[in-house]
């Protein structure tokens, strides 16, 4: 039998999400949103597509939750996206509505859903997500990681010339500008980026990547990224679909790890069929601990301000 993955939000970051997964035959897919013909148009067409593209992947647009039962994973991209001069965090009250709306209704119609949240601010909607749910902390998770680390592994390309393939780099902390590439953990082809860029230049990469999510945005001048987010996203569903226990960076809830407590923060971890299946401490120098903790404040911050709504 198929797999079923729902997508919550029909809007860019979702339809584009639900046009990878059907193009890789990752599964069924459901594409739910609150107004009314725009999942169903969306899903037609992507539907309607498959023979030419040669996908066999049934996709479906709905207005209701009923359609999206017994789902494998679900996908919650329905928050409101920031707009110039916005930083993740002015969504908050607004997206943490969204997404325990989304999350109550969808949650219990697929008791063993992986569930991965794409809403900003991430790491406190995730939060949010693994609260409204009720289930086991390694089955709700974030999505930023990824297309954090692909943002700077696309500036390492720029910059070396080489291969984007060849180009392996960790990263880690909230997804905020206070986030945490490492460059201690960076590779390309086994080698450590260091020997191919000189120091001044990677401070300049790693900065433009902390920044990335805001250089989209100051360009679209109407929403924020979706090409790099949804690639993001469907890696991480084709991981937890096909069990491949990818070491990536995920949102994952922290109890103890890095001496982090109760909050949703950006790691490495092995992902597989049943979600976070291990989380990865790497052994963090002094200089990497201080940024890490920076940008452990900033989440805890904005976890502060949520609980205070
Ligand atoms: C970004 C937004 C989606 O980083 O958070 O592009």
């Amino acid at each position: 039998m198929r797999k079923k993955i729902s997508i919550i939000g029909a809007g860019f970051v979702g339809s584009t999400t639900a046009h990878w997964c059907a193009a890789a035959e990752l599964g069924d897919i459901v594409l739910v949103d609150i107004v009314e013909g725009v999942p169903q148009g969306k899903g037609l067409d992507l539907y309607e597509a498959a023979p030419i593209m040669g996908y066999d992947a049934r996709v479906i647009g709905t207005n209701s939750y009923a359609d999206t039962a017994g789902s494998d994973v679900i996908v919650v991209t329905s928050g409101a996206p920031r707009k110039p001069g916005m930083s993740r965090e002015d969504l908050i009250k607004i997206n943490a509505e969204i997404t325990r709306s989304c999350v109550s209704q969808s949650a219990p119609l697929s008791p063993n859903a992986v569930i991965i949240v794409v809403n900003n601010p991430l790491d406190a909607m995730t939060y949010v997500a693994a609260e409204a749910s009720g289930f086991p902390k390694a089955r709700v998770m974030g999505q930023a990681g990824v297309l954090d680390s692909a943002r700077y592994r696309t500036f390492i390309a720029m910059e070396t010339g080489v291969s984007v393939e060849d180009i392996q780099a960790m990263l880690m902390g909230g997804h905020g500008d206070e986030m945490v590439p490492l460059p201690r953990f960076s590779t390309i082809g086994g080698i450590p980026v260091s020997e191919f860029i000189a120091k001044d230049r990677l401070d300049a990469i790693v900065d433009r990547a902390r920044k990335g999510g805001g250089e989209i945005v100051n360009l679209l001048k109407t929403g924020s990224a979706y090409f790099a987010p949804a690639a993001a996203t469907t890696q991480m569903i084709e991981a937890v679909i096909k069990d491949k226990k990818r070491v990536i960076p995920v949102a994952a809830y922290l109890d103890g790890e890095y001496g982090l407590h109760d909050m949703y923060f950006g790691v490495p971890v092995i992902l597989g069929a049943g979600g976070i299946e291990k989380i990865i401490e790497l052994p963090l120098n002094a200089e990497e601990l201080a940024l890490v903790k920076q940008s452990a404040d900033a989440v805890r911050n904005t976890l502060t301000t949520l609980k205070a709504l």
